[in-house]
């Protein structure tokens, strides 16, 4: 089976990294490349913690390219309180022994996907920034799919109308939807209920060098997550979930629908609003939008491929 080629476009953030790391352990994908913007921390930041996380893992063949240093138009930003003041607090990652390319991310962006005539699944993961400004800029660009991690039907998590990512960016992330490409929206509703648990962690903390950094990840991570969400079973994985519906797309059940982004400055701004209940006056779908997962396959695929690296 040829494996899928990808690019990772993050903010790592601990389910970035989580997502790389799934990402670099999976022979039905093919990272190529991997483009950092900002959104959890700085992009000086995450374009530092994709360098580390890839490292850590052996892979710095693996090139990486810094984006976007803030949104289109809103304020910057940033969230320690999940991630940390660097992005990646838990584990002692060292600092990496590589940089970033001097090409910035959206020219790579742009390059690689000509270069591939557009056989390449663009995954992005942050704020939908390099995004927009690929398209922008780049009007022919035309990547075969889009898997990203952004917005909700229901409830948001930066505000209760919104999710991060859009949140961030809105502007950007409506030009990414309004592109009508093969575009999958794994929002919340979905990464909600595909969680690591406490087991899951300490599986993978007797699972080798790696998988003991991931649970001090987790560790890290879990403790905002336990606060915030308390009903919730386990730490919301929501950046590895895109990378494992292209490695097994049984996993996530995804419906037709017409996604619309809160662009406004009024108090749901960067909401996504989700019609995929053909609603009239709703015009064709825009994408495929998560609605159900095997949160339980799910958990056991990473703890598996995160085990398997070493
Ligand atoms: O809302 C969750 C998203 O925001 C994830 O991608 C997380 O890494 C942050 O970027
Ligand atoms: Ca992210």
């Amino acid at each position: 089976m040829t494996p899928t080629p990808i690019i990772i476009d993050c903010d790592p953030g601990h389910d970035d990294a989580i997502a790389l790391l799934l990402a670099v352990a999976s022979p039905e994908v093919e990272l190529v490349g991997v483009t950092t913007v900002a959104g959890n921390q700085t992009v000086d930041k995450t374009t530092n913690n994709a360098l580390r996380v890839l490292e850590l893992a052996g892979r710095t063949d693996i090139p990486v390219y810094r984006g976007a240093d803030r949104p289109f138009l809103r304020k910057q930003d940033v969230a320690p309180h999940v991630h940390g003041e660097s992005g990646l607090d838990g584990p002692d990652l060292p600092q990496p022994t590589t940089r970033e390319q001097d090409e910035h991310a959206v020219e790579y962006l742009a390059r690689e996907i000509r270069a591939r005539d557009g056989r390449i699944t663009l995954v992005p993961t942050g704020p939908l920034t390099n995004v927009g400004l690929l398209f922008a800029l780049h009007p022919d660009i035309r990547p075969e799919r889009i898997v990203l991690m952004g917005g909700a039907i229901g409830e948001g998590n930066r505000t209760p109308a919104a999710e991060f990512n859009i949140w961030a960016d809105p502007e950007a992330a409506q030009r990414v939807f309004l592109e009508g490409l093969d575009t999958t929206m794994v929002g919340l509703d979905v990464t909600h209920r595909a969680t690591i648990k406490d087991e899951h962690t300490e599986r993978m903390r007797g699972a080798g060098r790696i998988g003991s950094v991931v649970a001090e990840l987790m560790d890290f991570y879990a403790r905002f997550h336990k606060k915030r969400y308390p009903d919730l079973d386990g730490s919301p994985m929501h950046d590895p979930v895109c990378v494992a519906h292209l490695i097994d797309p049984s996993l996530m059940t995804v419906a037709d629908a017409v996604v619309e982004v809160d662009c406004s400055g009024g108090p749901s701004w960067g909401r996504t609003n989700v019609d995929h209940r053909n609603r009239e006056h709703f015009g064709d779908p825009n994408a495929k939008v998560g609605v159900d997962i095997d949160g339980n396959r799910f958990a056991e695929l990473i703890v598996e491929r995160i085990a398997s690296l070493n």
